[in-house]
C-alpha cells in the first residue's frame, strides 16, 4: 500500500473556542497559533471574523505572524458580507484560505435556513465564486453532511467544485453519523463526483456519540485527505475529533491506512498542556494521548510486563508524544541557569526582566516544596501571563476563619491608574468571604457557576490550581484559573482572572452567530 499524505486542519481557536466557557483573547490564540506551527499542522483555521472584533483581529494577527509555515483560514457563511470579512481580516496572509458553507441536510434546510434545495445551490455556488475573486484557497463545508441525502450532497459537491472549491469539507456537524456510514458518504462522494480527485476532500466530525476520531477516520479510509480537528478534542457541545487521537492512529496503524500527516509528534503533549492552561479545560486522566493517565500502569501484572518489556501493555512509546520525563530536578538551590534551561526545554522564551520575576516565582515555591515538577512551571508561567494587561491587579489579601467564628477577607486590588481599592466582607466560608469583598470593589454583574480545584502536581506540598467560571449579565461565560501553593490566594487570583478577561470582552460584542 502507498503511503498517502493527510493534511491535519487544525480549528483549536475556532470550533474548538465554541467549546462553553473557552473563550480567548487574541494574545492567547496567538500563543496557541504559535504552537501550532511547531506541532506541524498544515490548517489553522483562526476563526471567523464577522462573529465579533476579536475574532476579527485574531486572524489579522495571525495571518500575519505565521508567514508561510501553513495555511491560516476564516470561516464565513455563504453570505456576501462573511466572505469579505474573511478576505478583508486575511489580507497580510502569506497563505490565506476562506471557509464558506451552507447547511445542506432537510433539517437546515428547512428549520434553519428555510430555503430549498435550488437556492442552497444557487447560494453555495455564488459564495464560492466571490471567494475566489479574493484568493486560490478555497473550502467549502455542506454543514451537517452526516445527516444529509447523499444524492443532493453529491450535487452540491458538484456545483461547488465547478465553481472553484478547492477543498470539499463533509461535516458530521451534530456527531450523528456512525463510521461504516460516514465511510460509504465519502466513498459515495469519491465515485460519484465529477473532479473530486483534483480537490483535497476533507472530514470535520462531532463527538456526540463519541465517534469522531473513528468516523473521521473511516473518511480517510475511504478517500478523506483532510481531517479537521482540535487539540484535546474541543470544541461545540462533546466536541470535535481530537488531533492527537487521529494523527497517532494514522501512525500507529500504517498498515490499516497508508497514510501520514506532517505532525511533529513529539509537540503534542506540551500543545495539549497549553490549549488546557489557556482555555481553562481541564483533561481528563484517562483521554487517549494527551491524559495525566494514559502511559501509567497500575496493576501488578501490567506493571511486572511493562518492566519486562514495555511494549507488553504499550502501544506508543510516550516519548513519541513528548510525554517522557525531565532528567533535572529543580529544588531551591537550583540556579538561574538550571530554572533557564529547563523553561526552554518546555518551549518558554522570555524576556530578562520577565525572567527574573518567574525566578523569583520559582524560589518562593522551591522553599515551600522539596521538588519543582515541569507542570509546576507551566503553571508559574501562566500565573504571570495572566496578570499581563489586567484591568484590575489582586495586590494583598487577608483571610480569617475558623471554627467557632465568621470567616471574613479583607483585599486590596489597584487598578489601571494606580489607585488602591481597599474593602472587606464576611462570608459563608473563606472562598465566599474572598469574593464578596472582590466584588464590592469590581463592580461587574457575575454569577458564580463552576469552581474547582486541583493539584498541579504529586504530593502535599503541591501547588494548587483553581478554575472557575462566572457567566456574566449578557449570559457570556468567563474562565478564569490562578495557581499558588495556598488556595485561597489561588482562588482570588483566578476570580481576578475571570473578572478581568469579562471587562475586556464587554468591550467586544457578538454580532453575528453560525
Ligand atoms: O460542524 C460544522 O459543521 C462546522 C462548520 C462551520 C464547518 O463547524
Ligand atoms: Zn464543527
Amino acid at each position: 500500500m502507498s503511503t498517502d499524505r493527510v493534511r491535519i486542519f487544525d480549528t483549536t481557536l475556532r470550533d474548538g473556542e465554541q467549546s462553553p466557557g473557552a473563550s480567548m483573547n487574541t494574545e492567547e490564540k496567538l500563543e496557541i497559533a504559535r504552537q501550532l506551527v511547531r506541532l506541524g499542522v498544515d490548517v489553522i483555521e483562526a476563526g471567523f471574523p464577522i462573529s465579533s472584533p476579536g475574532d476579527f483581529e485574531s486572524v489579522v494577527r495571525i495571518g500575519a505572524e505565521i508567514g508561510d509555515a501553513c495555511v491560516v483560514c476564516a470561516l464565513s457563511r455563504a453570505i456576501p458580507k462573511d466572505i469579505e470579512a474573511a478576505a478583508e481580516a486575511l489580507a497580510a496572509a502569506k497563505r490565506p484560505r476562506i471557509h464558506t458553507g451552507i447547511g445542506v441536510s432537510e433539517s437546515h434546510l428547512r428549520d434553519k435556513l428555510r430555503i430549498s434545495r435550488d437556492e442552497a445551490l444557487e447560494r453555495a455556488v455564488a459564495a464560492v465564486k466571490l471567494a475566489r475573486t479574493f484568493t486560490e484557497d478555497v473550502e467549502f463545508y455542506a454543514e451537517d453532511a452526516g445527516r444529509a441525502d447523499p444524492e443532493f450532497l453529491y450535487r452540491m459537491a458538484q456545483d461547488v467544485i465547478r465553481a472553484g472549491a478547492t477543498v470539499v469539507n463533509i461535516p458530521d456537524t451534530t456527531g450523528y453519523a456512525y463510521p461504516e456510514d460516514f465511510g460509504s458518504l465519502i466513498g459515495g462522494l469519491m465515485e460519484h463526483v465529477d473532479g473530486i480527485e483534483d480537490v483535497t476532500v476533507s472530514v470535520h466530525c462531532h463527538n456526540d456519540l463519541g465517534l469522531a476520531t473513528a468516523n473521521s477516520l473511516a473518511g480517510v479510509k475511504a478517500g478523506a485527505r483532510q481531517i479537521e480537528c482540535t487539540v484535546n478534542g474541543l470544541g461545540e457541545r462533546a466536541g470535535n475529533t481530537a488531533l492527537e487521537e487521529v494523527v497517532m492512529a494514522l501512525k500507529q496503524r500504517p498498515d490499516v491506512f497508508g497514510a501520514e500527516t506532517g505532525i511533529n509528534t513529539r509537540e503534542i503533549v506540551r500543545t495539549s498542556r497549553l490549549v488546557s492552561s489557556i482555555t481553562g479545560i481541564v483533561v481528563q486522566p484517562n483521554k487517549a494521548i494527551v491524559g495525566a493517565n494514559a502511559f501509567a500502569h497500575s496493576s501488578g501484572i501490567h506493571q511486572d510486563g511493562v518492566l519486562k518489556e514495555r511494549t507488553t501493555y504499550e502501544i506508543i512509546d510516550p516519548a513519541d508524544v513528548g510525554a517522557g520525563g525531565s532528567s533535572i530536578v529543580l529544588t531551591a538551590r537550583s540556579g538561574r541557569h538550571a530554572l533557564r534551561h529547563r523553561l526552554e526545554e518546555l518551549g518558554f522564551e522570555m524576556a530578562e526582566d520577565e525572567f527574573e520575576r518567574i525566578y523569583a516565582d520559582f524560589l518562593a515555591l522551591a522553599d515551600k516544596k522539596k521538588e519543582v515538577y515541569d507542570e509546576d512551571l507551566e503553571a508559574l508561567v501562566g500565573e504571570r501571563e495572566r496578570t499581563i494587561g489586567e484591568t484590575y491587579h489582586l495586590q494583598e489579601l487577608h483571610v480569617m476563619c475558623g471554627e467557632p467564628g465568621v470567616p471574613t477577607a479583607t483585599v486590596q486590588i489597584v487598578d489601571r491608574d494606580g489607585n488602591v481599592l481597599v474593602d472587606s466582607s464576611h462570608g459563608t466560608g473563606p472562598v465566599d468571604a474572598l469574593y464578596k469583598a472582590i466584588n464590592r470593589l469590581i463592580d461587574v454583574e457575575n454569577d458564580l457557576i463552576e469552581f474547582s480545584v486541583q493539584s498541579v502536581t504529586r504530593g502535599i506540598d503541591a501547588l494548587g490550581e483553581v478554575t472557575i467560571r462566572v457567566r456574566a449579565g449578557d449570559g457570556r461565560v468567563f474562565t478564569g484559573r490562578g495557581a499558588h501553593s495556598d488556595i485561597i490566594v489561588a482562588s482570588a487570583r483566578a476570580y481576578m482572572n475571570a473578572l478581568n478577561r469579562l471587562l475586556v470582552a464587554a468591550s467586544t460584542d457578538i454580532h453575528e452567530e453560525l
